[in-house]
């Protein structure tokens, strides 16, 4: 049985990735930010996760407004980027795991998700920023990444409750699908943020600080938010939240907090970082 050993919910802003290629970590406005992913870094090192899944949102780079699947998996052999305009170099391919894909999205329709099978698809920065943060000089290839992806985009958007039991059901697949991998889950985006209109550069950290707690100890609670709820107080983009219900659900067993960062502003928003074991 493939086991869920614990799930991370990261920032996933381009301007980390533009940090890194200059290697200006070590300065006063990232060097918090950066420091916060040692311990997690470490601890990846020390388990070795065969695969990833990744929860993120494609901010216009495949999916643009003309197209907006609600849900979409990746079941593709490789996943590559491409220039989004942000300036982040072209970084090697991600190596993807059509078997354990495949079994996830036989059991989603079978349990009334319907996502949109990608078995090509070009990743953005939702993707790519976070495995680059966790894998020290772009060495992921090794580890099969899952690609979810969640509309964070265009309106309607699916509810937080909706993104919530899309990671319970897919946590679920993980354990039904024969193997001995070690898998961990990835929510990336968040926390609070604003990019555009006239709040553009809001941010609240208190509120952040207080879905990172429930994300521990009382996920359902944040279920109970609509997606206006969270534009009025975590700001439009706010809505990325979603990616750490997603990540979230699929954590099955007690949930323990191994390691948590916030960090505000980091570009436009309250950068969080949470490392959640699922014991
Ligand atoms: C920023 C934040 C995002 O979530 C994103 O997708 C792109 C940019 C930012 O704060 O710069
Ligand atoms: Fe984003």
């Amino acid at each position: 049985m493939a086991k869920i050993i614990g799930g991370i919910g990261s920032s996933h802003i381009p301007a980390i990735g533009a940090a890194m290629d200059r290697g200006i970590g070590d300065t006063p406005y990232w060097k918090d930010f950066f420091d916060g992913y040692v311990p997690v870094r470490e601890w990846l090192r020390r388990e070795g996760p065969d695969i990833v899944i990744l929860f993120y949102n494609d901010h216009g780079l495949e999916m643009f407004l003309d197209k907006k699947p609600t849900f979409a998996i990746g079941a593709a052999p490789e996943y590559h980027n491409a220039d989004e305009g942000w300036g982040i170099k072209p970084i090697p391919p991600v190596t993807g795991e059509t078997e354990l894909s495949w079994h996830i999205v036989d059991e989603l329709v079978e349990n009334d998700f319907d996502p949109t099978v990608c078995q090509e698809i070009k990743v953005d920065h939702g993707l790519t920023v976070p495995l680059s943060l966790m894998y020290p000089g772009n060495s992921y290839q090794g580890v099969k990444v899952i690609p979810v992806c969640i509309n964070c985009e265009r309106h309607p958007m699916p509810k937080p409750s909706r993104c919530y039991a899309l990671g319970r059901a897919i946590g679920a697949a993980v354990e039904s699908f024969g193997g001995d991998q070690k898998v961990v889950v990835l929510g990336t985006g968040g926390l609070s943020h604003q990019l555009d209109g006239e709040r553009a550069g809001f941010l609240n950290t208190e509120f952040d600080r207080e879905c990172m707690d429930k994300l521990v100890s009382d996920p359902e609670a944040l279920t109970a938010y609509s997606i206006e709820d969270l534009v009025e107080i975590a700001g439009a983009q706010g809505v990325e939240l979603n990616m750490w219900l997603g990540m979230r659900g699929c954590l099955t067993g007690r949930v323990r907090e191994a390691h948590r960062n916030l960090v505000a502003p980091i570009s436009n928003t309250a950068a969080g970082l949470q490392l959640l074991l699922n014991e």
